[in-house]
């Protein structure tokens, strides 16, 4: 089976009703990004940013899987399929994808705030943990906080990722501006037989001379688009 390579954004979820970033003037759910998508942000405010991403982590309850998550999941049938993705949410994995790497973290989980990217301190909480509280503490006695790769903090997924991206028969771009790196960087590392697809309703300005195949259309019926070029 040839190796399929998804790398998603923010307008992977729209459609499921999840606001993405830059289409709605650089506010996330009417929080500016450094209020709550930085390290400072949550040193100046940790109350704010507990509540911000408990908020996130309810609205996971009430959201579900678009016609393009079910289709990334329908083409494991067919392909190897890895998903490479910025968001926090969970829906590519309850849309069926079982590879997935989450470069800038993931909702469900919460860490220490004194040693955040120790993996032996990231833990996945049940529903009924989803609220959490000012003095809940990691094992190592800090608070809890929002598993999240805050803008300014290392990526630590980015090398399996690129691993993945150097083994791409075909590298599908879709949801994403292309602004955040070192994501946005992983399609310099896409190898030259690969060909590239890039779904997006809107024109997305991408650092390259590789050959696009841009698909204009939103998540779902640009996945249904996909599906047809690809044979299946
Ligand atoms: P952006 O909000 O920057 O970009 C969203 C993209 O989705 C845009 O190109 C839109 O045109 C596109 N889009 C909108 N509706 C769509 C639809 N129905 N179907 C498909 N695409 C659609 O989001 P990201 O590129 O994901 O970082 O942003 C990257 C990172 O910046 C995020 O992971 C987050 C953010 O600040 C952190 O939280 C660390």
């Amino acid at each position: 089976m040839k190796n399929l390579v998804i790398l998603s954004g923010a307008g992977m979820s729209a459609e499921s009703g999840i606001k993405t970033f830059r289409d709605t003037g650089g506010l996330w759910e009417d929080y500016s990004i450094e209020e709550v998508a930085t390290p400072e942000g949550y040193a100046k405010n940790p109350e704010l940013v507990i509540r911000f991403y408990n908020e996130r982590r309810k609205q996971l309850k009430d959201v579900e899987p678009n016609v393009g998550h079910k289709i990334l999941g329908e083409l494991e049938q067919h392909f190897n399929v890895t998903v490479i993705t910025q968001n926090v949410d969970n829906l590519h994995e309850r849309g069926g994808s079982k590879n997935v790497i989450h470069l800038h973290g993931e909702l469900i989980k919460v860490c220490s705030s004194r040693d955040p990217q120790n993996p032996k301190l990231v833990r996945e909480l049940s529903e009924d943990e989803y609220d959490v509280k000012m003095g809940d503490l990691s094992e190592d006695g800090s608070q809890l906080r929002p598993f999240i790769v805050w803008f300014g903090e290392p990526v630590p997924k980015i090398e399996e990722a690129l691993d993945i991206v150097r083994s791409a028969d075909i590298f599908v771009i879709i949801g994403t501006s292309m602004n955040v790196y070192p994501a946005a960087g992983l399609l310099n590392y896409v190898p030259a037989r690969a060909e590239i697809y890039l779904i997006d309703p809107h024109p997305v300005t991408v650092n390259t001379n590789r050959t696009i195949h841009v698909i204009a259309k939103g998540a779902s019926e640009g996945m249904e688009e996909l599906k047809k070029i690809l044979g299946v």
